[in-house]
């Protein structure tokens, strides 16, 4: 479901000479024997995801969804990233389904925060906290505030049943809460972290309340992982993006832009921003992860992209068939002079305007581009495509030396914050 192209990239070296390298991290991997060993859940999550919790999220959400308008996420990172991805490029930025989904507590901005609390002033709403720690900051602020909001409109029963808590399964300030106020509570598996989580119940609650289908997005997922369950270099798509990004950073490129031609996977290039920054950026090492919306940032940062100096190569994620088209229209006057797109799909349009710019950053730019084609964005092309990028990015990290799963550069600025908020204990 997703194919690589690899004749824009530059690439000087011969991937095969990756292949044992390859072999030898897939092993790694799936034997479980390197570092960051005790995170890797996801692996076989598509297949091992508890069934029950899965049953248990599609009835809570569906009688949620009867009764709210409005359903806060309320959580940062790893903890809220996937879902909007996800609920972002199925539903896309105009949705139609009962239950609006707001994002809370990935932010201090007091004027965002209060701009929410009038927002839900006419609004029903349930807030779904979730937070693997139980203790971030930004999460637990929003959160006390929105408790607090829904105890006082709905009294205090009432809101116990309109609050879901994700966290861990035993320990943490949410799980005490979530189990003192008798929560519905899904679990964040100890093997998971956060940005490898959006296949479990993190994500899947809020992307149930929106409307999806979980267990299709699940099913695209395992179909990923038995694809890729495949130590092969020479047949492994997943593995030739994670080897082919690794070999243009050994060429000289410090940095990578994902690049998608669609407005409402803003998104999921967030996610695949934390998934590879968080996983890589460490011990110095690692390949920047940022991102653009063509065409839209074609006429912003094309310019430089272009032109500017050879930092960057891009990797762009196309989508085959789009989820709407439409046509362009014929006009009598044609003063506009677009006639000659009359009867054009709006998509073929921007599949050109693609060709074009691959064309004009590789051949006039000199700037690498990897080229990867997802069938669909639905349901089941988004577990696939969310699979895909984990293995891809194991496998990528891994060839580094770098644990690709925990993230001790995050505490830094919470230990500086913590000493100025005048947190008890904090150095
Ligand atoms: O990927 C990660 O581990 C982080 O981005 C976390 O998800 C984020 O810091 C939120 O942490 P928590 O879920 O503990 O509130």
């Amino acid at each position: 479901m997703i194919t690589i192209d690899l004749q824009h990239a530059k690439l000087s070296e011969e991937m095969s000479s990756y292949k044992e390298t390859v072999k030898d991290i897939h092993h790694m991997i799936h034997n479980k024997t390197g570092k960051g060993n005790d995170f890797l859940g996801w692996v076989a999550l598509p297949e091992n995801y508890d069934k029950e919790e899965v049953a248990l999220i599609k009835k809570t959400a569906a009688m949620l969804q009867e009764e709210v308008d409005v359903l806060l996420v309320c959580g940062i990172g790893g903890s809220y990233l996937g879902a909007r991805a996800a609920i972002d490029a199925l539903n896309g930025l105009f949705p139609t389904n009962k239950v609006e989904i707001i994002y809370v507590g990935n932010t201090f901005s007091s004027t965002y925060l209060a701009q929410v609390v009038d927002y839900l002033e006419d609004k029903e709403f349930a807030i779904n906290v979730i937070s693997k720690s139980g203790t971030t900051t930004e999460t637990s602020i929003a959160f006390r505030v929105f408790k607090e909001l829904a105890e006082t409109r709905y009294g205090k029963e009432k809101a116990q049943r309109r609050i879901v808590a994700t966290t861990d399964k035993a320990r943490g300030a949410l799980k005490t809460l979530a189990t003192n106020e008798g929560y519905t509570t899904f679990v964040v598996p100890d093997d998971v972290g956060g940005r490898y989580s959006v296949l479990t119940g993190v994500g899947l609650f809020p992307i149930a309340m929106a409307g999806i289908d979980i267990e299709e997005m699940l099913g695209g997922a395992k179909e990923a992982m038995d694809l890729y369950n495949n130590e092969d270099l020479e047949t492994n798509v997943a593995y030739q993006y994670g080897v082919a990004r690794q070999m243009l950073h050994k060429a000289g490129y410090p940095a990578e832009m994902f690049v998608t031609y669609e407005s409402q996977f803003t998104m999921v290039a967030e996610w695949w921003k934390q998934l590879f920054g968080e996983s890589e950026g460490k011990e110095s090492k690692g390949i920047l992860p940022t991102s653009a919306t063509f065409s839209t940032d074609l006429h912003s940062l094309g310019q430089f992209i272009q032109d500017g100096s050879k930092v960057v190569f891009e990797t762009i994620l196309q989508v085959a068939t789009p989820a709407k088209d439409l046509t362009v229209p014929s006009d009598k006057d044609d003063l506009d002079n677009l006639n000659y797109l009359a009867g054009k799909s709006v998509d073929w349009v921007n599949k050109k305007a693609c060709e074009g710019t691959i064309e004009a950053h590789v051949v006039t730019g000199n700037v690498p581009n990897i080229l990867l084609s997802l069938d669909k964005m639905d349901a089941k092309g988004f577990g696939f495509m969310v699979y895909f990028f984990e293995k891809a990015c194991a496998m990528s990290v891994y060839m580094l030396e770098v644990n690709p799963f925990d993230q001790p550069g995050v505490e830094v600025y919470k230990a500086n914050m913590f000493k100025l908020l005048g947190k008890p204990g904090a150095k």
